[in-house]
C-alpha cells in the first residue's frame, strides 16, 4: 500500500489519538495486547498536549490524507508503532520501520509484550533481536514484556 511518511503536526492530533485507540481496542490487539492502563480521554490528551507538541512523532498518510500509522520515536527508542487495525500485513509498519531505522541509525530498542507474538515476528524480520524479558511488574500493564534491539551491521571485514 503506497504511504507517504512525515512528522505529525498539531492539525494530526485527533487522527493520532483516533488511530491509537482504535488499534489498541481492535479485536486482534484484545487478543495480543494488555488493555491500556490509562482511560481513553487521558491518552487522547496526552497525544495532544505531550506527544504532538514535544516528542518525535511521525505518522504514514494515504494519498487521501488518512492517518493509517503512527510511529512514536524516543533517543534510541520506539515507543509507540500501530497501524490501522483495518489495515495490517499491508506494509505500512515496514514503511515506518523505515523510516525509524533512517532516523536513528545508531540502533533502535523497543518493548513488546510476549502475548503480542505477530509483532514479535514483524520485530525479528526487520532484524531485531531479543535482549531482556521481564515479569512485567516494571510496566503499567503489569505484562510480561520483552526488550529488542536493532543495530545497524557493521562493515564487512576482508581479512
Ligand atoms: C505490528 C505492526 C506494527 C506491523 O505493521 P504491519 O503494517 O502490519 O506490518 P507489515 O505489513 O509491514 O509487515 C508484515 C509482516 O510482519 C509480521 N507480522 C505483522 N503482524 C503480524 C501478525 N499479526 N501475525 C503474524 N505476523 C505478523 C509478518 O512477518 C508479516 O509478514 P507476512 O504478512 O508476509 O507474514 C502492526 O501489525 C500493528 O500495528 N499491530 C497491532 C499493534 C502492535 O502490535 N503494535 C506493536 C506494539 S509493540
Amino acid at each position: 500500500m503506497q504511504v507517504t511518511i512525515r512528522r505529525a503536526t498539531s492539525d494530526d492530533a485527533r487522527a493520532v489519538s483516533d488511530l491509537y485507540l482504535r488499534a489498541r481496542h481492535s479485536a486482534a490487539s484484545a487478543r495480543t495486547i494488555p488493555p491500556p492502563a490509562h482511560e481513553d480521554d487521558e491518552i487522547s490528551n496526552w497525544i495532544e498536549q505531550v506527544v504532538i507538541p514535544t516528542r518525535e512523532c511521525w505518522v504514514a498518510e494515504r494519498s487521501s490524507g488518512a492517518v493509517v500509522g503512527v510511529l512514536l520515536l524516543g533517543a534510541e527508542w520506539i515507543d509507540q508503532l500501530y497501524v490501522d487495525p483495518e489495515l495490517t500485513r499491508a506494509g505500512i509498519g515496514t514503511e515506518l520501520m523505515t523510516a525509524a531505522k533512517r532516523e536513528r541509525p545508531e540502533g533502535l530498542r523497543l518493548w513488546t509484550f510476549v502475548s503480542n507474538q505477530g509483532a514479535q515476528r514483524f520485530y525479528l524480520r526487520h532484524g531485531f533481536r531479543e535482549i531482556e524479558r521481564t515479569d512485567g511488574s516494571d510496566n503499567e500493564e503489569r505484562a510480561p514484556a520483552i526488550q529488542y534491539a536493532w543495530l545497524p551491521a557493521g562493515p564487512v571485514s576482508t581479512t
